[in-house]
């Protein structure tokens, strides 16, 4: 698979932060000093990706602020480091937008970027989802999609109880390298009992063009919602998906505890931060 676009669904209402999301959206709150689809552009550069497709959707203006020059910044802080920095990232990644006119689910964000993808393989990343280690994820799946000239989900062990919010993978027998699965069928959010594994699918895919057909084919499920794992499995049919687990912290920001959980684990992998945010911890608990 050749890979040189990558898709960012950012049009969901981001309820589970209101009033945090009322005025601004999900994907624009801090993590440390960077907005989360900050990091997100970064992973998607550091893959060796420089197209990128941001899904927006109302509310969503300040994603298109921040990732655009600001003269009157650069007027006003002459040869600011942070700002040299955006500007560098800005210098690599072209961005575009499209607009989702209702949120009507994961599926339908995807299928917005049918008319900029046309018909490239590409790459998406949900930005509720971000990882730290040594390997960007995205560059993870890249590589994986290369090994098995196919397209691949980045799946995770997750612990019993939160098997339902995910959509979990059925791995077949077959044998491959170490956290490599070829899947056989995919099922959204099953209850303990009929899960047919614990592995949950985390925010990145690298996907042919002919999803979109299939996404097409989906019906809207209980919630009106038009759900992506529903086009993944009329996929696998078809032809061989696989599932990597991806090496690195993940952590999911969807949700106020890790969203915390993520402002610790960032910070403490800050040099000018690390020694600070420890003592922090060693006196506030
Ligand atoms: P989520 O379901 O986690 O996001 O979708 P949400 O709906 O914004 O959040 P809650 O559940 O109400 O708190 C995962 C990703 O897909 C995008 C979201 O912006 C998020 O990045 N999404 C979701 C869309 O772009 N459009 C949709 O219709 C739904």
């Amino acid at each position: 698979m050749h890979v040189s676009k990558a898709v960012v669904p950012a049009a969901g209402l981001g309820t589970r932060f209101l009033p945090a999301t009322k005025a601004q959206p999900k994907e624009m709150l801090p993590v440390v000093d960077k907005p989360a689809i900050h990091y997100i552009a970064e992973e998607v550069i550091d893959s060796g990706i420089e197209d990128l497709l941001i899904v927006t959707g109302r509310g969503k203006r300040a994603i298109e602020d921040h990732f655009d020059r600001s003269i009157e910044l650069e007027h006003l802080l002459e040869d600011n480091p942070h700002l040299s920095e955006l500007q560098s990232l800005l210098d690599r990644l072209q961005v575009f937008y499209v607009r989702q006119g209702r949120p009507l689910g994961l599926g339908h964000a995807i299928a917005c970027a049918e008319r900029h993808v046309d018909e490239s393989d590409f790459a998406v990343l949900l930005p509720d989802d971000l990882y730290l280690g040594p390997e960007p994820a995205l560059a993870q799946l890249l590589q994986a999609a290369e090994e098995f000239d196919a397209p691949v989900v980045a799946v995770r062990e997750v612990e019993p109880e939160d098997v339902q919010r995910y959509g979990i993978i059925a791995p077949s027998s077959e044998r491959l390298r170490d956290g490599a699965y070829r899947v056989q069928d995919m099922v959204e959010k099953p209850d303990l009992a009929d899960a047919p594994s614990r592995l949950g699918v985390v925010g990145r895919y690298v996907l042919p063009s002919s999803i979109f057909r299939h996404l097409r084919a989906t019906q809207p499920g209980a919630k009106g919602e038009i759900q992506l794992t529903d086009a993944l499995r009329a996929l696998c049919r078809e032809r061989p998906v696989y599932a990597i687990e991806v090496r690195g912290e993940r952590y999911d920001i969807g949700e106020p505890i890790g969203l915390l959980r993520a402002q610790i684990g960032f910070a403490l992998a800050r040099p000018d931060l690390a020694e600070g945010v420890r003592e922090l911890l060693r006196q506030a608990f």
